[in-house]
């Protein structure tokens, strides 16, 4: 797929409590294609700290106005910064990066479990959007330490033919304890989906495996380049070793070598 380096324009910003925003940007032309589950490298400027663009999963695509929103945990220098970004600013990205969901499972399912937790369930938005097109009745499981953690709430539940679920581990939001508690956990699924912290991901994947249900899930290592060139974002799989950025992020519990833990 053809990557772009191209200057976006920031036309819209929502803050979510202390730990979350979201940037919506504005594309000079039309979008070219971009999977559910790919990232964009965004360029940081203005930090001397901060000399490498940070990855940050395409969060929403609005095809009618060429604009694509953006769901960031600030976590440190790089973040912090683009957190400062005002209307009108222009950003620039690497993009779309990487290989989206579906591809491992290979077929288009139905009956999905789409699970996100903290910041992983940015993907998630325009997966659930891409699903519902090809006629998919997603069920969204959306995780967190508490209620203000688990952001863009309203974008997901604008998403026709998606049912949205929380859990939060201190019960303020949803049922209370953890995703794989949750009671919509449990039901039948032709796939699920997942993003979020790796414990998470690896105890969705293990309950999928035991199930036989296929199940993909994304990687969000340390990057740098974003396009297979340095090696910094390479994991270990029963294919050898494989770049996050290029062959992933997202991969399936057997390729990871997490499906006999
Ligand atoms: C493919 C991919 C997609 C991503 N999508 C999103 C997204 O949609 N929204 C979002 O908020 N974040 C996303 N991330 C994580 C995001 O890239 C990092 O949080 C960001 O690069 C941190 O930059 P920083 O300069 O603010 O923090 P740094 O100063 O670089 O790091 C601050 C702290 O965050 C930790 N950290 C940094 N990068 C990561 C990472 N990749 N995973 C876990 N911890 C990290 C560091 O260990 C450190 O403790 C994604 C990462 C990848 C690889
Ligand atoms: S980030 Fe450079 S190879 Fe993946």
């Amino acid at each position: 797929m053809k990557k772009y380096i191209t200057d976006f324009t920031v036309v819209g910003r929502r803050v979510y409590g202390d730990a979350y925003f979201a940037m919506e940007l504005e594309h000079p032309g039309e979008l070219p294609e971009i999977e559910a589950g790919q990232f964009v490298e965004v360029e940081v400027k203005g930090s001397r700290e901060v000399m490498l663009r940070r990855p940050i999963s395409v969060h929403d695509v609005d095809r009618e106005h060429n604009r694509l929103t953006l769901l960031v945990q600030v976590v440190g220098n790089g973040t912090r910064r683009l957190s400062q970004i005002g209307e009108g600013e222009r950003v620039s990205l690497v993009y779309p990066l990487g290989k989206g969901f579906l591809h491992g499972i290979g077929f288009v399912p139905q009956r999905p479990l789409l699970v996100g937790g903290g910041a992983g369930v940015a993907p998630l938005l325009y997966l659930s959007r891409c699903l519902t097109a090809q006629g998919a009745s997603p069920t969204l499981l959306l995780g967190g330490r508490t209620a203000g953690l688990i952001a863009s709430r309203e974008r997901f539940e604008a998403v026709e033919g998606a049912h949205v679920h929380y859990s939060t581990e201190d019960g303020s939001l949803g049922e209370k304890g953890l995703v794989t508690q949750h009671s919509v956990f449990g039901k039948d699924y032709d796939a699920i989906l997942c993003c979020g912290p790796t414990p998470m991901m690896r105890a969705v994947a293990r309950e999928a495996v035991r199930r036989g249900v296929p199940c993909e899930v994304s990687l969000e290592n340390r990057m740098a380049c974003g396009v297979g060139a340095c090696l910094c974002c390479v994991t270990e799989t029963r294919e050898g070793h494989k770049c996050v950025c290029k062959e992933g992020p997202v991969f399936t519990p057997q390729t990871l070598g997490w499906d006999n833990e």
